[in-house]
């Protein structure tokens, strides 16, 4: 599918499995998602500028390759996209930080914004957003319109299961913006919940439930 990509290195689907299995406990949950993280952090940031940076090994001067333009910017979406945070600022620790407050009410399945705060100059960055699950899409693309108004332009989503419904809605609210997902589930149910799934992402990383 176009724009989406389905990370589906076998690391990856293993630990998804012993994530989805809910006989694994909060600790177990929490640990597997932020080692899945760095490899969906791997294959999101594949595609960064490199330039060319005069350095010396203990031997001779070289020309080696480094990241170039600004620091990378992880945009999480509270509560359960900090557990994928985790993983990526152990990969990129000098990455900067969006935090974006966002809740669907159980009901209506629509998202209300609590908390926004994030670096100023998100324009000449590449701002990466985070969240688990892509259900009805109706968060990810809450959270990448208000960063778009902060004048976002070039920006991923990243998450570990999406639903059929919420990539066919979020492409097209959000044209052009790449998903990268370790799955792509069945449907969803009438409660809004991804099936086969994992469940309530947030409840199984902080135990709330
Ligand atoms: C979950 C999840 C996403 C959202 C996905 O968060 O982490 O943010 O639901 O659903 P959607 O695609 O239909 O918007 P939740 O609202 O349960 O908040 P929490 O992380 O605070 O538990
Ligand atoms: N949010 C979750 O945490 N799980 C789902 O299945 C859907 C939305």
């Amino acid at each position: 599918m176009e724009g989406v990509t389905v990370v589906d290195h076998p690391l990856v689907q293993h630990k998804l499995t012993l994530m989805r299995d809910k006989e694994t406990s909060t600790a177990g949950f929490r640990q597997l998602l932020r080692e899945i993280s760095l490899l969906l952090t791997y294959e999101v940031t594949r595609d960064l500028k490199l330039t060319a940076r005069r350095i010396e090994t203990p031997l001779e001067a070289m020309t080696a390759p480094i990241l170039e333009g600004k620091k990378l910017v992880f945009a999480s979406i509270l509560r359960a996209g900090n557990g994928l945070l985790e993983g990526m600022l152990d990969l990129v620790p000098s990455a900067r930080v969006a935090h974006i407050g966002i809740y669907r009410d159980p009901q209506t399945l629509e998202p209300h914004e609590y908390f926004f705060k994030a670096p100023h100059d998100l324009s000449d960055r590449v701002v990466i957003v985070v969240d688990p699950m892509l259900a009805t899409a109706n968060s990810a693309s809450a959270a990448i319109e208000k960063l778009k108004e902060r004048g976002a332009k070039d920006i991923r989503f990243v998450c570990l299961l999406a639903a059929p419904e919420g990539i066919e809605r979020f492409r097209k609210a959000q044209p052009g913006i790449p998903v990268f997902t370790a799955a792509i589930d069945d449907y969803l149910n009438d409660h809004g919940y991804i099936v086969p799934g994992l469940g309530d992402a947030g409840d199984r990383l902080y135990g709330t439930k």
